[in-house]
């Protein structure tokens, strides 16, 4: 297990200063309840992993013990997270789950990976606060193999009232969860990427208003795509 700063996290390039910085949601999040229906959501993102995949956003290591559990033999794991005091958490969460994993610290939109490095990239409630969603897709599309899998579990914004009702509470959301975004039209995003196929995409019943509804899904980068 590794909280390192490879040269390649080092680069001007990958360079950020350190304002996803909250200690008290990193304090709060594994004493937050998580439905447990998200358990086996959390499931299908790690189901059958192998080769080298990557998380994004990896918080205080939630995923960590499902990633032991749906391994196979030939997995490389990788994670990025910007808040040092999640990142902290996580580095803990690894060594209690016995997964060796390789953290580091950078941001979704600007992975310190070269192009298609990655058979697998996970994204566990993460869209929601990235600061670039849009900057954060290119970089997934760019390090994932042509055919490798982009999985994902999100909440996004809803329709109705309770779409007015996220967007009045967006302000005060996000100043106390993190940075994250409830009214994101995340899934329309993912499917209108032209380098990424859909291969399965389901809303989820396992939350509650304001983060609500949650989708979950699986694209590939096509095989014949170019990136520009
Ligand atoms: C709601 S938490 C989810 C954590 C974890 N993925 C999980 O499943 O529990 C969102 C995470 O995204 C991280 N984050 C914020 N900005 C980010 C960025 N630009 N790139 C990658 N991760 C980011 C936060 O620090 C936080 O750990």
């Amino acid at each position: 297990m590794s909280d390192s700063s490879p040269d390649s996290a080092t680069r001007p390039e990958h360079r950020h200063d350190h304002d996803v910085d909250h200690p008290f949601f990193a304090a709060c999040y594994d004493h937050l309840p998580e439905p447990e229906a998200f358990e086996a959501q959390r499931t299908y993102l790690a189901r059958d992993l192998s080769g080298r995949a990557l998380e994004l956003g990896c918080g205080t290591g939630h995923m960590f013990p499902y990633v032991v559990e749906g391994a196979s033999g030939d997995l490389e794991y990788h994670a990025i997270e910007p808040d040092p005091h999640m990142r902290k958490r996580a580095v803990e969460a690894a060594r209690d789950s016995g997964l060796a994993v390789d953290l580091r610290d950078a941001r979704a939109e600007s992975l310190p990976y070269p192009d298609d490095s990655f058979d697998v990239v996970l994204a566990g409630v993460v869209f929601c606060t990235v600061q670039d969603p849009d900057a954060a897709l290119e970089e997934v599309v760019r390090v994932l193999k042509p055919g490798g899998e982009f999985r994902f579990l999100e909440h996004v914004g809803a329709d109705g009232w309770r779409g007015t009702g996220q967007k009045l509470l967006d302000p005060v959301w996000k100043r106390v969860a993190g940075g994250c975004h409830l009214t994101r039209d995340t899934v329309a995003r993912f499917v209108g990427h032209e380098a990424l196929a859909v291969e399965e995409i389901d809303r989820v019943d396992v939350s509650v208003f304001p983060a609500t509804p949650v989708v979950r899904g699986t694209l590939r980068r096509r095989e014949n795509d170019v990136l520009g």
